[in-house]
């Protein structure tokens, strides 16, 4: 198995292919490479490859601002992660890499997901701010909306940063910039 990390710019045509493929969102299906490569120029990715097959993928978003309380925060986001093949150990094998190497860093990374995955992250000892992932809004076509993610993942995040993320409530919404 082979681990890496890699910026849109050295992503082969192929590997943009299977991760639009694989992302599964309907208005990004259609991007051609050099179009991928603009739009996620601020992210990286990272592949979990066994012979040279990409079976598991994260990106890593660096365009990612919270306003909590008129403070800005620069979190990287942990986002589109999908494993190709599914149920094999591919998905925890990545997380724990990922988790290694942001921490290695000192990159301050969180994420969002839904209740049914909880049991996936317990398993893989991700710490989980258990239903606050709601109190993330953004301001969109002239509306406030709500993320519809349950949870906040705590992937590399200081002490300090927990609480405040951990205080989100209904009266104090963190804004995404
Ligand atoms: C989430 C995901 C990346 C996990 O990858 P994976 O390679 O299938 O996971 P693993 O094989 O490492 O799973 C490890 C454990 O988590 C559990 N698990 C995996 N996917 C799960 C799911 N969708 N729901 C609940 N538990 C799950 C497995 O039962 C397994 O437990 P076991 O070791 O006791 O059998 C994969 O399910 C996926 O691609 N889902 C669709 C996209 C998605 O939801 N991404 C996450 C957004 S936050």
């Amino acid at each position: 198995m082979r681990y890496s990390v890699k910026r849109s710019k050295d992503l082969s045509d192929k590997e943009i292919e299977l991760i639009l493929k694989s992302w599964e969102i309907e208005n990004w299906l259609d991007l051609d490479a050099s179009s991928f490569k603009i739009k996620f120029q601020n992210s990286e990715f990272h592949l979990l490859e066994i012979d040279s097959k990409i079976v598991s993928l994260a990106r890593i978003n660096f365009d990612f601002k919270l306003e909590i309380q008129k403070n800005l925060y620069n979190f990287a986001e942990f986002v589109g992660f999908v494993s190709i093949e599914k149920m094999k150990g591919y998905g925890s094998f990545l997380l724990n890499k990922i988790v290694a190497n942001l921490t290695e860093r000192k990159i301050e990374t969180i994420g969002f997901c839904k209740m049914d995955l909880r049991q996936f992250y317990e398993k893989n000892n991700i710490k989980i701010l258990y239903g606050k992932g709601i109190f993330i809004t953004e301001f969109e076509n002239n509306e406030w909306i709500d993320s519809d993610d349950d949870d906040i993942l705590i992937i590399n995040t200081s002490e300090e940063n927990i609480n405040i993320l951990q205080n989100l409530n209904e009266q104090n919404k963190a804004i995404l910039i």
